[in-house]
């Protein structure tokens, strides 16, 4: 359920007419719903009340918006983060260092070392040279690092393959056969505190099946190293929950979600720790946009061009994504459409051959569930510049993100001397 719903005909945030930021912020511009964002992360939580030990941390990089990172640490979530950039913004959203993961199959000597310094509360390590980098920075500085050894189960997540990250032609964790020798290393060294193991075998999954094999697996893997001796305390059973792009589509809730983990770590003994993204965050915003015009082409659907595009919302031309289009201020009259952008390729396209409701110039148009991988993906593709983000809270709504002009980033540039 979101806070994006119509009263007298025309689409709210909350309590605030969509239209009303369209002509004050300007378009296209990404509008989050606090409430949304709040229910989502307590139905999240509730859907693991049978588990007892639990941390969660909201993995960043689906909306690393600090307003929207501020709105989940108030609910006491921590952050789970891939990169030097998202931990920065994770600490200065309040969050504890110590509530935060380190995630990421590349992370550099650098980012290892100011996770290290800012005293992050877990390394996710995804391989054996990583593990023994961390070890090394950490033992020269008289530090400690917690540490789960990210294992790949070779499972079929049945997900987009672009997003997918559990089959063993991935480049994520380490061989779940090569997972126990690798930890055994691992603990000897100085510098580590090989705690724990995680998993994450992709996103948009719409299936628990798949999840339940990979625990599954992961289970046997910590009885394995219990039985070697090994000291195992955490799991992170990382993120991937779907969530539904069109009206009507079923996903699993968090409560199934809760009681299938509960089911399959009932003995494990450990803290627990989830990374949940797109299902707190993804139906918790859209991208208002306006229509451009209305091409027509022979007997040929129309188009329907929108300030937005693909640079704004990458979602539909990497991955074919469905985001559902709606008017705000839906007339009682439908057309089939193409929807496209301006950017000057066919890959700028949102949707062909969609039944919407009619749409003329200079109406409003909003991208549903754009809460998560919107525009946290945004590039500057065409020379545009960045959407600006809007978070609503009741009757109330604040510019949470400014618009970046096209010229700020072209200030960023310079021709050399030796050109001129
Ligand atoms: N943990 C790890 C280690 C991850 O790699 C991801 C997502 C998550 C947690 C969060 O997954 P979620 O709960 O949001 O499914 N840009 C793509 C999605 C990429 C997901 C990458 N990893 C999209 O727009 O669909």
């Amino acid at each position: 359920m979101d806070h994006f719903e119509l009263r007298n005909g025309e689409l709210y945030a909350e309590d605030v007419p969509l239209a009303r930021i369209a002509a004050e912020v300007g378009t296209p511009v990404y509008v989050y719903s606090r409430a949304t964002l709040e229910r989502h992360a307590r139905v999240f939580r509730e859907g693991l009340s049978g588990l007892k030990r639990v941390h969660l941390a909201f993995a960043v990089k689906s909306n690393p918006n600090l307003a929207v990172l501020r709105v989940l640490q108030r609910e006491g979530y921590g952050a789970d983060v891939v990169s030097g950039g998202e931990l920065e913004r994770a600490l200065r959203s309040g969050m504890p260092a110590g509530d935060v993961v380190f995630s990421g199959v590349g992370k550099t000597a650098r980012e290892l070392k100011r996770g290290l310094d800012a005293g992050v509360g877990q390394f996710n390590i995804e391989s054996e040279e990583e593990g023994r980098e961390l070890a090394a920075i950490a033992a020269a500085n008289g530090q400690v690092a917690h540490c789960a050894l990210r294992v790949n189960p070779d499972i079929d997540a049945g997900t987009h393959e672009k997003i997918s990250t559990g089959k063993k032609d991935n480049k994520f964790g380490v061989a779940i056969d090569e997972a126990p020798g690798i930890y055994e290393r691992l603990s000897a060294l100085p510098g580590l505190d090989m705690r724990g193991v995680a998993v994450h075998i992709g996103s948009q999954l719409s299936d628990l099946a798949p999840l339940e094999k990979a625990f599954t697996r992961l289970g046997q893997l910590i009885a394995d190293l219990r039985a070697a001796g090994l000291t195992v305390t955490h799991a992170d059973l990382g993120g991937g929950l779907g969530v539904p792009y069109k009206a009507g589509e079923v996903m699993p809730s968090p409560a199934e979600y809760g009681a299938m983990v509960a089911k399959v770590t009932a003995d494990w003994d450990v803290t627990l720790m989830f990374e949940p993204g797109r299902v707190i965050a993804g139906n918790a915003g859209v991208l208002l946009t306006t229509v451009i015009r209305v091409k027509r082409n022979g007997n040929r659907d129309p188009f329907v061009i929108v300030d937005a595009a693909m640079n704004d919302l990458a979602r539909p031309a990497l991955y074919g994504s469905w985001h559902d289009f709606d008017a705000v201020r839906p007339k009682d009259q439908r057309m089939t459409a193409n929807i496209v952008g301006p950017i000057c390729e066919t890959g700028d396209t949102f949707a062909m051959g969609r039944d919407i409701e009619a749409l003329e110039a200079g109406e409003l148009a909003v991208f549903r569930t754009a809460g998560a991988y919107g525009a946290t993906m945004a590039s500057s593709y065409n020379s545009r510049g960045f959407v600006p983000e809007v978070l609503v809270d009741g009757d109330r709504y604040a510019i949470v993100a400014d618009r970046i002009a096209p010229e700020a980033i072209t200030d960023a540039e310079r021709v050399p001397d030796w050109l001129a």
